[in-house]
């Protein structure tokens, strides 16, 4: 995994592309597509590291799932109550939404298991959900006291929450949902602002009774879910790449189709907007019970803005980019409510503070976010990933504006979530 790039400046980009699946959405559709009955199809499935974690996970519990042209999934549901005991340990490698939903899900089996992932994943905090699944009668042993992978669970005899999240977290929030499927009665979570609820929507797309009211989502137990055919949209997270690439390198204007578009997933849409960048959504049109829309970017003159609050969640995989705009934005950002971003795949505050000011950029790291006094150019160099894709693949669009090539390490991580990314740049870069 340590392949290097080197990126040039570019000229611009332009044309129309897709991105990959969206990866939150593919991972649920294995998920739910497993405990329902009968079959699912799902098309346009991300065939990213993560996301194979997650299809492996579910062949090891007895789930048939045939890959067909195309990035099309056929899974064999086997009902909510039909998963088989692994019979090793499962390997969830960098994917925290693999280890964390599935936490809450074998929490609800009645039988043993054990999840680990690689080096990253081991050291990111898993009490979050450890926590208020114990509370529900599961027991769970980590390393740590509970809070570091491997985690073994003895599920099964699960009684109802009602859990008030202190963390916006969608993993959280479906870690307690997957378990509640198998609890008599309703599950009910809160958090402060809304995460992605692409859980909520999908296991209602399949046929559970999900409650969603302000503030919260409840899950009525023991559900028949019902094998549905499923679209996934291409990941705005991906998208968001090519958003910012476009707008700050001048003469740009590209057409990204086919984007979800879920306004829990949206946050980087209004953030960039409100930059002043110009981007316009085209088509908007439902999908499987999703929103997807088209995107088109033109090449902006951005300005500084403040950003916390409700739209940080709405947002937080797109940090490490946002912080690649602000760089070339006219005065200064400040980022702020968004402790979360020192327990993702790296430390993305601290990773992108280092690479950018490497680069001569002017970063300030606080504890909860950053803040970035757009110095409007960036120099050359060499800078690395921190094993984590998305601070990869945003020094990628950095290096588009850089006065001079950006040598990146590292960069096999960005299989993680978007393979073929290199390839697209390259292409819609010429
Ligand atoms: C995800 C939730 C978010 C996000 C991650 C995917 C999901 O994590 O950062 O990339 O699919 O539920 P948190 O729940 O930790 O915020």
């Amino acid at each position: 995994m340590t392949e290097t790039r080197t990126i040039p400046p570019s000229g611009g980009l332009r044309g129309e592309l897709t991105v990959p699946g969206d990866k939150s959405i593919s991972h649920r559709s294995i998920m739910f597509g497993s405990l329902a009955a009968g079959k699912t199809i799902v098309h346009g499935f991300l065939q990213g590291e993560d996301n194979r974690a997650t299809l492996n996970a579910f062949r090891r519990m007895g789930v048939e799932i045939a890959e067909l042209p195309g990035g099309v999934l056929r899974i064999e549901g086997r009902g909510l109550h039909g998963l088989a005991e692994p019979t090793d340990v499962i390997d969830c490698g960098n994917s925290g939404t693999t280890i964390r939903l599935l936490t809450g899900l074998m929490a609800g089996q009645a039988f043993f298991s054990v999840l680990t992932g690689d080096k990253y994943l081991r050291k990111r905090p898993m009490k979050r959900v450890v926590n208020p699944l114990t509370s529900m009668g599961a027991r769970i042993w980590g390393r740590g006291g509970g809070e570091l992978a491997p985690l073994a669970i003895q599920g099964g005899g699960l009684k109802p929450a009602e859990y008030d999240s202190p963390i916006a977290s969608a993993q959280v929030k479906s870690a307690l949902l997957l378990a509640g499927l198998y609890a008599d009665g309703l599950t009910t979570v809160r958090e402060p602002h809304l995460s992605r609820d692409h859980s909520e929507r999908m296991l209602a797309w399949f046929g559970a009774d999900v409650r969603p009211f302000p503030g919260g989502v409840s899950v009525d137990g023991q559900p028949r879910l019902e094998g549905r055919e499923v679209f996934v949209p291409g990941d705005i997270s991906s998208a968001a790449f090519f958003m910012v690439a476009a707008l700050i390198t001048p003469g740009s204007e590209l057409l990204i189709r086919n984007v979800g578009v879920n306004p829990t997933r949206s946050g980087i849409i209004d953030i960039l907007q409100e930059m002043g960048g110009a981007l316009e959504l085209l088509d908007q049109r439902e999908l499987s019970g999703e929103p997807v829309a088209d995107i088109l970017v033109k090449s902006s003159d951005l300005k500084g803005i403040e950003i916390g609050g409700a739209v940080v969640p709405r947002a937080i995989d797109e940090f490490p980019v946002i912080s690649v705009a602000a760089a070339f934005a006219e005065g200064t950002t400040t980022i702020r409510d968004a402790r979360e971003l020192r327990v993702k795949e790296t430390d993305r505050i601290a990773a992108m503070t280092s690479e950018l000011t490497g680069l001569g950029g002017l970063v300030e790291a606080r504890e909860d976010g950053m803040v970035i006094s757009g110095a409007k150019r960036l120099r050359g160099g060499s800078v690395g990933s921190h094993g984590d894709h998305r601070i990869a693949m945003s020094m990628a669009v950095a290096a588009l504006r850089a006065e001079s090539p950006v040598i990146i390490d590292d960069t096999g991580c960005t299989a993680t979530s978007f393979p073929g990314f290199w390839e697209l740049l390259a292409k819609v870069g010429k």
